[in-house]
């Protein structure tokens, strides 16, 4: 819906990709389009249709509808030199699509030794049973990286940073050793998303968000999303119509009314995130602060760097105590959700225990660990809070 080809920055990007004239008509977002059966005028067009690519064609519902590609379309405009992207009905769902799009049977991933303990589940149990080794790797690796690639490496499968411990991995070091050897590289982008961090324009293959978290933006919804660099997305494509994945017209539409304030609520997470980050790094009972965009987090360097902004989720070590403590200190806590995700306009806490999820370089901090989703409440009134429960954590320890 754009007059003129004039580039436009992300955050316009977010508010206007993905609406077309020929979905929407003066709708302005795309509505809600069920489908399952799409009916055909005769059976001349019903074997044309079938026979021709699909894409942006009604076909049948799990080929999608306007709701569906609008949602994609956005994602990959915000994705400069991406080709196309695939929407799934989780963001582990998506993971698994671009796993099995690049990886055969003989293959060797490898895979950061910080991802989100699902995708490390998905290595061990799924892709074993498949034929394909996982050799697990020091997020802090760097170019390292390229002595780790051998005969039956494929593909490396990044997050940065890690959604529990935080290290920056050095993206574009790994992204040069891969390159040079021929590995397809995948990033869960879903803590920066293509706004702190495009990842195509980085030379990453495969891109993955799960929506779920910033473009959903409320908790309410499961989605994710696969964006694919140049020549990437026809692999991708024909791997997930073969699995069967289709996300539902309503989720997106809800995943692309979540998307137009996502550059807006980002830079709200961002600013009170810092702000209680910074506040925690002063206080006696914090031993250390991991937020990328403090030097306390290792990777800090490459953040600053390589990264556009941080968003609203990072963990801490208290200062001492254990299990019944910690918990004295979560339990206390008034505005802060007690619960998994992350990326929604409310407060959330959980315990970590990184012991469980790491098997190399194991760098975690010596006292028990909480991590922190910063929401969109008054970070004052979070501070408060946060007070009162170090308060309760002194109690506990007597
Ligand atoms: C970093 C990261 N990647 C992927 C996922 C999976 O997304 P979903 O919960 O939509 O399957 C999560 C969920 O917490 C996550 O934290």
């Amino acid at each position: 819906m754009s007059k003129s080809d004039t580039p436009r920055r992300p955050r316009t990007q977010v508010v206007r990709a993905g609406r077309r004239a020929e979905w929407t008509g003066g709708i302005v977002n795309p509505p809600v389009w069920r489908a399952s059966t799409i009916l055909y005028d005769d059976v001349a067009s019903l074997r044309e249709r079938g026979a021709a690519d699909t894409h942006h064609r009604l076909y049948y519902g799990r080929r999608g509808t306007p709701t569906q590609w609008s949602l994609a379309d956005a994602l990959t405009s915000l994705e400069p030199g991406a080709e196309g992207t695939f929407l799934y009905p989780s963001g582990v769902a998506a993971i698994a699509a671009a796993l099995l799009a690049v990886l055969s049977p003989g293959d060797e991933l490898l895979l950061v030794d910080s991802a989100y303990d699902p995708t490390r589940a998905m290595a061990a149990g799924l892709l074993k049973r498949f034929g394909i080794t996982t050799r697990l790797y020091d997020p802090l690796i760097g170019a390292g990286i390229a002595q780790l690639i051998g005969e039956r490496t494929r593909a490396i499968f990044m997050e940065s940073p890690g959604s529990l411990t935080f290290e920056v991995q050095d993206v574009p070091a790994i992204v040069a050793a891969a390159t040079a050897r021929g590995v397809t590289t995948l990033l869960d982008n879903t803590w920066a998303t293509p706004l702190l961090f495009p990842a195509v324009a980085r030379g990453v293959d495969y891109t993955i968000l799960a929506c779920t978290k910033y473009v959903v933006g409320h908790s309410d919804v499961m989605l994710g999303s696969v964006t694919a660099g140049p020549g990437r997305f026809a692999k991708l494509r024909d791997t997930s119509f073969q699995l069967g994945q289709v996300a539902s017209p309503d989720d997106c539409w809800l995943g692309s009314r979540g998307l137009r304030t996502m550059a807006v609520r980002l830079r709200q997470h961002q600013e009170s995130a810092l702000t209680i980050a910074r506040w925690l790094a002063d206080r006696p009972e914090v031993a250390t602060v991991l937020h990328p965009a403090l030097p306390s987090c290792p990777g800090h360097d490459v953040f600053i760097r390589d990264f556009l902004g941080s968003s609203g989720l990072f963990s801490f070590a208290l200062a001492g105590g254990g299990e019944a403590e910690r918990a004295a200190f979560i339990d206390a806590l008034d505005l802060f959700g007690i619960g998994y995700s992350w990326g929604g306009f409310e407060s959330l806490v959980i315990p970590v225990d990184t012991g469980r999820h790491r098997n190399v370089a194991v760098r975690a901090p010596a006292g028990p660990m909480v991590r922190l989703q910063i929401g969109l409440e008054d970070p004052d009134d979070l501070l408060t809070d946060l007070d009162q429960a170090l308060a309760a954590w002194q109690v506990a320890r007597g």
